[in-house]
């Protein structure tokens, strides 16, 4: 089988959509949630790991003034995203780069993403950077922000206990059965990867320790306004 990308999840890009949603519990939910703690007023937002463009989708119908920047190092995803951002007719409004977010972490310069952003928001992608890159790129989200600019983030985060590893599975798979599948079924159609630029398969932090390193951003408050067993909204306010 051939190698995709870590954060790319399906050997085909065209099964992401579908099967994030079954892979996935309340998948819709869990990104609405970011695009509501977005000001609908932003001008300007920068996002990170787009995928297939459906944060992308939400957040510009949310926010109707506003352009969105998107990065992603996946081609194929950005391909994906940008078909489905011209088919909505938001092609005016969105810009998709082939960028590591890493990268773009420890060396901005190389990139010209720009700054002083309304908003940095990223679904599902961050968890597959180190810590220690984590830390980086949280630093880098701070100093791109306007002064009242806002960073919010869904990612799967590390369970609190073992006891507690098995509970967020099970719903997991409860979830995939109430979709008519079985987290076996979906799973065959992920694809394989090794690390690819700055990212690794999942690369799991606890929600506290992710909370920390915000802080040790410069993140003035810092909230989780979503938790649904092992996935998580978090983030803060510049
Ligand atoms: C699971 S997908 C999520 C996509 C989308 N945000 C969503 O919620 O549907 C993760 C995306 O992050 C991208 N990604 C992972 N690591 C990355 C990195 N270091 N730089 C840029 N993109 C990255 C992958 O290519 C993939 O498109």
């Amino acid at each position: 089988m051939s190698q995709i990308y870590p954060g790319e999840v399906f050997a085909n890009t065209s099964d992401f959509d579908a099967g994030i949603r079954q892979l996935l519990p309340r998948y819709d939910e869990m990104l609405e949630v970011i695009t509501r703690c977005v000001p609908s007023t932003s001008k300007k937002i920068l996002e990170l790991g787009c995928g297939t463009g459906e944060l992308t989708l939400k957040m510009l119908k949310r926010c109707p003034d506003a352009e969105i920047i998107a990065v992603d190092y996946s081609p194929r995803m950005i391909n994906f995203a940008r078909e489905k951002v011209e088919l909505a007719g938001y092609q005016q409004r969105w810009s998709g780069k082939e960028v590591d977010f890493g990268e773009w972490a420890i060396h901005p310069d190389k990139f010209r993403i720009g700054a002083n952003f309304d908003a940095c928001i990223s679904s599902l992608a961050i968890h597959h950077l180190t810590d220690e890159m984590k830390q980086n790129l949280f630093i880098r989200i701070h100093e791109t922000l306007s002064t009242d600019g806002c960073f919010w983030n869904a990612d799967p985060t590390l369970p609190e206990a073992p006891v507690l590893a098995e509970v967020y599975k099970l719903a997991r798979e409860e979830w995939a059965t109430q979709q008519g599948t079985t987290l076996g079924d979906v799973r065959a159609r992920v694809g394989t990867s090794s690390t690819y630029g700055y990212s690794s398969q999942d690369q799991l932090a606890t929600l506290e320790a992710h909370l920390q390193m915000l802080m040790q951003a410069g993140f003035s408050t810092v909230a989780v306004p979503w938790k649904y067993y092992g996935l998580t909204v978090f983030g803060g306010l510049r």
